[in-house]
């Protein structure tokens, strides 16, 4: 059977293997996928160690995503834009990068959400690597309007710059979202994986608008409770996004495409 595997450090608390064995058993595909813990500064060596032993493709993971893009010998367009990567393929000599962060979140929030991103004002929240993958497959879809906020303004002018041949995309600080209101608003910052709040006004959701954590298993994140407490219905964590990004790197590697909504649910765990 062929085999793959997911690779982070730490790399304990990861669900890729469960996700992926799903999917395995529910398409009838012979594969092996496994969990490594890459040791710090030696990614080369640790993936081509998996390589040599036959592996057919890795999930990446942190803090890999930059070591991965350096070593690949080719990039997908969206790992070209993300500047990172969480998909590998190995063909022969060929290292080929893919990064499916960004098409996975729209997935979810189109498909399985279903709030289409056409016509809507979205914001985004966060302009690190999490942001950086969902800039183009957000614009794909034909949004009104997207803004970017970041504390480092800079860094937020610099990936609108870098989309800008995509779609119009605007840059902006936190206070500068006082008195604009927004249909979808994305939490892209790293802020609740600590427990932090992204000083974002509690104005910026309107009527009916989808508030997304993109972390998983933080349960009701402050950024959450923020959307909650200004009357936001529609909450939503990262778990979605995991699944479907996992669902189109097992396509990618096997040629189908497996089913995510009873995986999603298996894996969803109330918002409180
Ligand atoms: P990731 O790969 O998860 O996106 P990253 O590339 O380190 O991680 O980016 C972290 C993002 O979260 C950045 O946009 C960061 O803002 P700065 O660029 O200004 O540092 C943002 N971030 C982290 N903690 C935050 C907090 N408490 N409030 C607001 N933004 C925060």
């Amino acid at each position: 059977s062929d085999a793959y595997a997911v690779i982070g450090n730490p790399i304990g608390h990861t669900k890729s293997p469960l996700i992926h064995g799903l999917f395995a058993e529910a398409t009838g595909q012979d594969m092996v996928y496994t969990a490594i813990e890459g040791r710090i500064g030696q990614f080369a060596a640790d993936m081509d160690k998996f390589r040599a032993a036959g592996g057919r493709g890795m999930n990446v993971t942190a803090p890999f995503k930059l070591d991965a893009f350096a070593c690949a010998t080719e990039h997908s367009q969206r790992a070209q834009m993300a500047g990172a990567v969480n998909a590998l393929r190995f063909d022969g000599e060929r290292v080929i990068a893919e990064n499916f962060d960004g098409v996975g979140l729209a997935r979810d929030v189109v498909h399985n959400l279903g709030h289409p991103l056409k016509g809507k004002r979205v914001l985004v929240l966060g302009a690190g690597g999490a942001a950086r993958g969902a800039l183009l497959p957000f614009l794909a879809e034909g949004p009104a309007g997207l803004v970017i906020a970041n504390r480092t303004v800079s860094t937020a002018e610099a990936l609108a710059e870098a989309a800008s041949a995509h779609g119009r995309v605007v840059a902006c600080g936190y206070s500068d979202l006082e008195g604009l209101e927004f249909d979808l608003v994305f939490n892209a910052t790293s802020a609740s994986l600590r427990g932090e709040l992204p000083p974002v006004p509690a104005t910026v959701f309107a009527p009916g608008a989808l508030a997304y954590d993109l972390a998983y298993g933080k349960g009701l994140t402050p950024f959450l409770r923020l959307a909650q407490q200004a009357g936001t219905k529609q909450l939503a964590d990262g778990v979605g996004m995991l699944v479907e990004q996992a669902a189109e790197a097992f396509a990618w590697w096997r040629g189908v495409r497996p089913d995510t909504r009873a995986v999603i649910d298996l894996l969803t765990v109330p918002l409180v």
